[in-house]
């Protein structure tokens, strides 16, 4: 399940972002890469030192976990610190997938959901799609700026060449409540049933039900 977040970040916090990674040192992406991502990755990165980092998470990573349609897909028990990601012309990341446990000791997390947040205009370079492989073939995408995409970290992907101008994101990895992306998906789907209830018929028995059965599944199958 792929899940779009439209308009996650503001024109204003865009700005400020934009403004602070345009002042920013960037270092070779492949230093955070595992072995076999390194041999594809072609990026630069804001080191994980970075003293920007700090003002860069407040706008990126406080929007996202408010965000209401980020909770009810992601389910999320734990967020990684996001890495910030620039391509220019001829950079790219090859196929692969993301490393399954990832952050330093003390501080492990297992990636469930691998989240782009897109930090420039589509129109601000040629190339550099997200493709990822889905059960529907690959899907290619390239978001206008401040929005976000979800996806399981089980998918192949690869960002396409940048054959012009320059890619900003930020990555980020999540672990779920929920490990399995199928019963995430049911999740959500049942979720959107039961608050489309709540809010039209919110003293039917049958709203009640359907409540019940989501909140108590999220039990049975939630890992913390
Ligand atoms: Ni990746």
């Amino acid at each position: 399940m792929l899940i779009e977040i439209p308009a996650l970040l503001s024109k204003k916090k865009l700005a400020e972002i934009q403004d602070i990674l345009s002042q920013a040192d960037f270092v070779d992406g492949k230093l955070s890469a595992g072995q076999a991502a390194q041999r594809v990755k072609n990026n630069t990165e804001l080191p994980q030192d970075a003293q920007q980092l700090n003002r860069l998470n407040t706008l990126v990573m406080n929007t996202l976990v408010q965000h209401p349609l980020f909770q009810n897909a992601a389910l999320p028990h734990r967020i990684a610190s996001p890495f910030y990601a620039k391509y220019g012309k001829g950079q790219t990341y090859g196929e692969h997938i993301d490393d399954p446990v990832m952050g330093p000791a003390g501080q492990r997390y297992r990636s469930d959901i691998s989240c782009t947040v897109f930090l420039n205009s589509p129109g601000d370079y040629q190339g550099g799609e997200l493709s990822i492989k889905t059960q529907f073939g690959a899907q290619e995408i390239k978001l206008k700026a401040g929005c976000a995409i979800l996806y399981p970290s089980t998918s192949l992907h690869q960002v396409n060449p940048v054959t012009s101008g320059t890619r900003l994101v930020a990555v980020t990895w999540i672990q779920s409540m929920i490990r399995q992306a199928e019963r995430r998906e049911l999740l959500f789907e049942l979720n959107q049933a039961r608050e489309t209830l709540m809010r039209e018929q919110p003293d039917n028995a049958t709203t009640h039900q359907v409540d019940h059965s989501y909140v108590n599944l999220v039990r049975m199958w939630s890992e913390v």
